[in-house]
């Protein structure tokens, strides 16, 4: 079963061929990062733009590395939620078209389960269920997956998602967009115990996050020293802030894995591209006797290779191809709930 996906929520333009889920045929990503990194975030008409100027391109790119036509193709596969909806519109009627004109079914991923499926192409023999920490530029997330298209969030964010928390705490320092991996790059100069920084607490929903309060604390710590004249040093403030925002994360998964009893954690999104989330990971899953599954960096950020893994698993568990014909009527949603499908 060979499906070709599209993923275009946010600034990647991608497209992949996978062969049953797991094989990746080809994968092409457009990244328009260095265009938002001018304003020092997306912006989202430009992401809508580019992705309409680099869809053709990139969808052509990746039947010709796979050596394949249309007609080799047994499905199509798009991202249709969450995401910033102009940009989401250009894959979902790009796609929609793509499967009219080929007569073949259109399977809708939501982006989420896309991230979390990287595992199943970096594993081949992860199957459900576990625990994953789903940590974005737009989610972070503990979700309980139960089965390949069964999901329970325990957790997440009240606020900022921690990717934006990078984001934001990176601009404020003066560092360039993502700010991701500008704070990794820095921290390694820096000393992680030089501010101690405030882990805020979710009342009454200890496995929740909540990340603006630290992303302000930053933000006044900066001001302030500006103000009066003090000199702060950035690489020791960024590698505090990175520890913190790590051991945050870890502390609220490993408290979830407690919960549920579950011994394999998984990480995917683009923030598990962090190598101190990576090591930290890493060395609790060891040191609490649990499985660590986390993608290889190229399957971290968005790409569409993903999100053809997650089709074919919405495709085997809802029986077959035939469930996937009546597309006309699917529409692209900025926001949806991983459990939930609106389609
Ligand atoms: O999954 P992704 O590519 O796009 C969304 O679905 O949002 O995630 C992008 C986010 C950005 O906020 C970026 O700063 C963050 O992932 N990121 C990182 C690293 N690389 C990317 N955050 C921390 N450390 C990194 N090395
Ligand atoms: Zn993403």
């Amino acid at each position: 079963m060979k499906i070709l996906a599209i993923e275009s929520s946010c600034d990647e333009t991608a497209a992949a061929v996978v062969e049953d889920g797991r094989q990746v045929i080809s994968s092409v990503v457009a990244t328009q990062l260095a265009e938002h990194a001018l304003y020092g975030g997306v912006v989202p008409e430009i992401a809508s733009r580019r992705h309409v100027e680099n869809i053709v391109p990139v969808v052509e790119q990746a039947l010709n590395e796979a050596n394949l036509t249309l007609d080799d193709i047994d499905a199509f596969a798009v991202t249709y939620a969450p995401g910033l909806i102009g940009a989401l519109l250009v894959g979902v009627n790009f796609a929609k078209g793509l499967a009219m004109a080929s007569k073949k079914p259109l399977i809708p991923v939501h982006h989420l389960r896309g991230h979390i499926a990287a595992n199943y192409i970096a594993h081949p023999t992860l199957e459900p269920p576990f625990l994953c920490l789903t940590v974005s530029g737009g989610h972070s997330s503990i979700i309980k997956v139960s089965d390949y298209t069964t999901f329970e969030t325990l957790g997440s964010t009240r606020d900022d998602a921690a990717g934006e928390a990078f984001d934001k705490a990176a601009r404020a320092m003066g560092l360039s967009y993502p700010g991701g991996i500008s704070i990794q790059n820095i921290s390694a100069e820096g000393n992680d115990k030089a501010f101690k920084l405030p882990k805020p607490r979710v009342e009454g929903s200890p496995l929740d996050f909540s990340f603006s309060g630290l992303k302000t604390f930053v933000i006044n710590l900066l001001h302030n020293a500006e103000q009066k004249g003090t000199d702060i040093s950035i690489p020791d403030l960024a590698a505090s802030f990175q520890r913190t925002v790590v051991d945050i994360l870890c502390d609220k998964l490993f408290a979830a894995a407690d919960e549920i009893n579950e011994k394999r954690i998984v990480c995917a999104g683009g923030v598990s591209a962090n190598k101190l989330l990576r090591e930290t990971l890493e060395q609790r899953c060891k040191k609490s006797g649990r499985e660590l599954f986390i993608p290889p960096l190229s399957l971290c950020g968005d790409n569409a290779a993903m999100i053809a893994a997650q089709a074919y698993y919405e495709l085997t568990s809802a029986g077959g191809l035939d469930a996937f014909n009546n597309y006309l009527p699917l529409n692209a949603c900025a926001t949806l709930d991983i459990s939930k499908k609106a389609y």
